[in-house]
């Protein structure tokens, strides 16, 4: 039995990960730290949030008092690390986020496991003495490949090319310092693009098809050729799980879909299924009427190329033969099943993703889109 701490646990994945472990590990304690951002929505935890062995404290992972309590106070044995500010669009034009929570928070968190773990336990034991330290870390750190390249494996040298990933790659290599140097129990996981539930609609797949709803333009950056590896995002939180009990310390597991899309494709994909949709269920139209499917016309139209994203990597793809062979990971969810799955989860919770796009999100997307935007 394990006591989880989980950072960001309100947000895309690690909201999806508390739902995975409650529910495979029913007799674990989790508690979730998030600092409620803009990214954050306590909403996400709604199905857990009354079970008795589930906690959620809204704070700051930069809070190193608060966490060292958290440690204490609930006698966690296992922390897993989610909570950063996540889209790149955003670090271009505001990288100073990124380096607080990602970088600097990390670090603060660093310092309280050492301190509640290592250098002061009030508890003795066993639950202490085998703590873990995951970090949640992402493939944009390796950098960018071009269409022959061989897909990153953990040995491919960092070379983060956007703020956002030049700041996960420096918390990458101070969990790495804190096991070298100070014996912190650490497993870090390099993950591909995740999609699925509760996905923030800032992102290119619930973007796409909360466009598609509203009848708004689909935003192709550059040329659309750009290649993203997709992953179905229960997929990635059972792949934690296995380097969370079988995984070494001190090493690094990538994680990845095997499923190789250009976006221009995979907008064109979700279009298809959307329409498909409309087709089959006529309640559609009438619960969105814009929708340029809700008068059975195609949305191709909306497809727009607009100006690139500076530094855009032009590839990315994950060969995670390591964590294969050493833990038995492979994707469970096809990539038809798994954006099937989602495109019916956004159809279905529309009062969500309104909720998550007014206010703030909205002021930012106006003011992205005045910055770099055609
Ligand atoms: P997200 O932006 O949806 O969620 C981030 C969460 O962290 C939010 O709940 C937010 O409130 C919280 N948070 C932000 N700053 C905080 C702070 N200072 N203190 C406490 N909580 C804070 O992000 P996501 O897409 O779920 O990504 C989660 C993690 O996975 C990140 O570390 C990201 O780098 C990594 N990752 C993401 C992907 C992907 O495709 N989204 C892929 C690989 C790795
Ligand atoms: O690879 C893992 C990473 O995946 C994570 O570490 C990041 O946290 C996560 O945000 C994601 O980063 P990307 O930049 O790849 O995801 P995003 O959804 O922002 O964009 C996917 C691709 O689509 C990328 O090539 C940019 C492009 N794009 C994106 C948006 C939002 C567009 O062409 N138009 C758009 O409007």
């Amino acid at each position: 039995m394990k006591n989880i701490l989980v950072t960001g646990g309100a947000g895309f994945i690690g909201a999806n990960f508390v739902h995975y472990w409650m529910e495979h590990y029913p007799n674990d304690k989790v508690v979730v730290l998030d600092a409620l951002t803009y990214a954050g929505n306590i909403a996400n935890l709604d199905s857990v949030k009354d079970k008795d062995n589930f906690t959620f404290s809204h704070g700051d992972i930069g809070d190193q008092a608060l966490v060292e309590s958290l440690l204490n106070d609930h006698n966690i044995d296992t922390l897993v690390h989610f909570a950063a500010e996540s889209h790149v669009d955003r670090s271009i034009t505001g990288p100073d986020a990124f380096i607080e929570t990602n970088i600097i928070g990390t670090y603060s968190l660093l310092k309280a496991a050492k301190k509640i773990w290592i250098d002061n336990p009030k508890r003795t034991g066993e639950e202490v003495k085998n703590h873990r330290f995951h970090h949640v870390s992402t493939d944009e750190v390796y950098g960018t490949l071009s269409a022959t390249d061989p897909a990153f494996t953990e040995n491919t040298a960092y070379a983060p090319n956007s703020p956002y990933s030049a700041s996960k790659a420096a918390s990458d290599h101070l969990v790495r310092a804190y096991h070298h140097t100070y014996g912190l129990q650490v497993t870090t996981s390099n993950c591909s693009n995740n999609y699925g539930p509760y996905h923030f609609p800032e992102k290119l797949i619930p973007l796409v098809i909360t466009n598609i709803l509203h009848d708004k333009a689909l935003p192709i950056y550059g040329d659309g050729q750009q290649i993203r590896d997709w992953l179905y995002v229960e997929d990635h939180a059972y792949g934690i799980d296995l380097v969370l009990n079988k995984g070494r310390v001190g090493e690094n597991y990538n994680i990845g879909g095997n499923n190789e899309w250009a976006n221009i494709d995979i907008v064109k994909a979700i279009s298809l299924l959307v329409e498909k949709e409309f087709q089959k269920d006529l309640s559609l139209a009438r619960r969105f009427p814009k929708a340029l499917n809700a008068i059975a016309q195609t949305t191709k139209s909306l497809i727009t190329y607009v100006q690139d994203r500076p530094g855009h990597d032009r590839r990315y793809a994950i060969d995670a033969t390591k964590t294969k062979n050493e833990l038995g990971y492979f994707p469970k969810e096809s990539f038809q099943t798994g954006i099937a799955k989602s495109v019916q989860w956004y159809l279905n919770n529309e009062a969500w993703w309104q909720s998550v796009m007014d206010g703030s999100y909205q002021d930012w997307i106006k003011e992205q889109y005045s910055q770099f935007h055609n």
